[in-house]
């Protein structure tokens, strides 16, 4: 893929009005996930699940990609068909995640480095062989007590960076996702300042290793303060927060910015999303959602793993889907939470 395939690729990841459906739990993330509902984490469970999101219909009026897992990106739909051939029909962009998980980071406690470089290209050429388009690396940066380290900022963004260049080498335009924790009781001042820390790290990186800025999508947690932390801040300031974080420290060149919601509750992934494509006059960057939890929460609630529920969770991840749609142009409005 030349460099303005990567550039249309990652154009049509964040097209106008669409988001990307992250699906690409690890099986122990998953099962964490199911065990909260009693939903045994079996792999044909696992691969239900992933049916059941990728066959609601309508989805990709408001989804353009979605984010598969190794396990994923193996199964069939029912009938037979590959996930990934499924999702080609139906106009879904397939990505993968091709990061092998945050690890402790060695002398640095509490910190974790992100892994997965080695044996990265032969990797990316069999999923590439499989259909995917898109990749994924998920970097994790803690604030507590004296951290997160400079060694921590680094060691993350020095391995996004060789990801997301291997990545562009193969034709695969990369997610760089560099998630600060929403855990913790700190405030949005600090996570401000950790996240411009981690963003200004992150770009270094990346110029360094010769990332076309314009073939990737940048996968950021909004600037907000701890879930711990007694003073929430309004939609109005997280909006204002990460916007004006972001304008000071990601490049212009940038295809797309599409946020992880972390953590936040549903509707508040959707509210601060809304608010900042409300008073977004200027930025140089679409901005939307890959969001995991705030979309498929209240399917998985209503699922269960039993199949006679299989449709009423299609109606509610939908709805989900359509609302940050709608967000992500500015457009969504309290009232549409109840009109399903
Ligand atoms: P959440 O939206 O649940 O934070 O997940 C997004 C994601 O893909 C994390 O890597």
């Amino acid at each position: 893929m030349t460099a303005p395939e990567l550039h249309a690729t990652a154009k049509a990841m964040v097209a106008k009005g669409k988001g990307i459906l992250a699906m690409d739990e690890s099986n122990p993330t998953c099962g964490r996930r199911f065990k909260k509902l009693g939903i045994e984490n079996t792999v044909e469970n696992r691969r239900a699940w992933r049916e059941l999101l990728l066959t609601t219909p309508r989805l990709a009026e408001h989804v353009s990609g979605a984010i598969l897992y190794d396990e994923t990106i193996r199964q069939s739909t029912a009938d037979g068909t590959p996930f990934p051939q499924y999702m080609g029909k139906c106009g879904i962009i397939p990505g993968m995640k091709v990061d092998t998980g945050a690890k402790d980071l060695a002398g640095f406690p509490g910190e974790k480095v992100t892994e997965g470089l080695d044996g990265l290209r032969e990797r990316l050429a069999e999923y590439i062989g499989m259909g995917a388009r898109f990749a994924k690396w998920r970097a994790v940066i803690t604030i507590g007590n004296g951290i997160p380290s400079k060694a921590c900022i680094h060691a993350n963004a020095h391995a996004l960076a060789r990801y997301a260049a291997l990545c562009q080498e193969a034709g695969i335009v990369p997610i760089v996702e560099p998630e600060v924790l929403i855990d913790g009781d700190h405030t949005i001042d600090r996570c401000h300042e950790v996240t411009s820390e981690t963003l200004n790290a992150v770009f270094a990186e990346l110029k360094e290793q010769r990332v076309l800025m314009e073939g990737m999508v940048l996968k950021p947690s909004m600037v907000i303060a701890g879930l711990e932390c007694p003073q929430q801040a309004r939609v109005e300031e997280v909006a204002e927060r990460t916007m004006e974080c972001f304008v000071k420290h990601v490049p212009p060149q940038v295809a797309g910015i599409a946020f992880l919601s972390g953590g936040q509750s549903n509707e508040r992934a959707t509210a601060h999303l809304n608010a900042m494509n409300t008073r977004r006059q200027g930025l140089p960057w679409p901005l939307t959602f890959s969001y995991a939890r705030a979309l498929q929460q209240p399917a998985m609630e209503t699922w269960l793993g039993k199949r006679e529920n299989v449709a009423a969770a299609q109606k509610l991840l939908y709805h989900r889907a359509r609302l940050n749609g709608a967000a992500s142009m500015g457009q969504y409005r309290d009232a549409m939470e109840r009109a399903m």
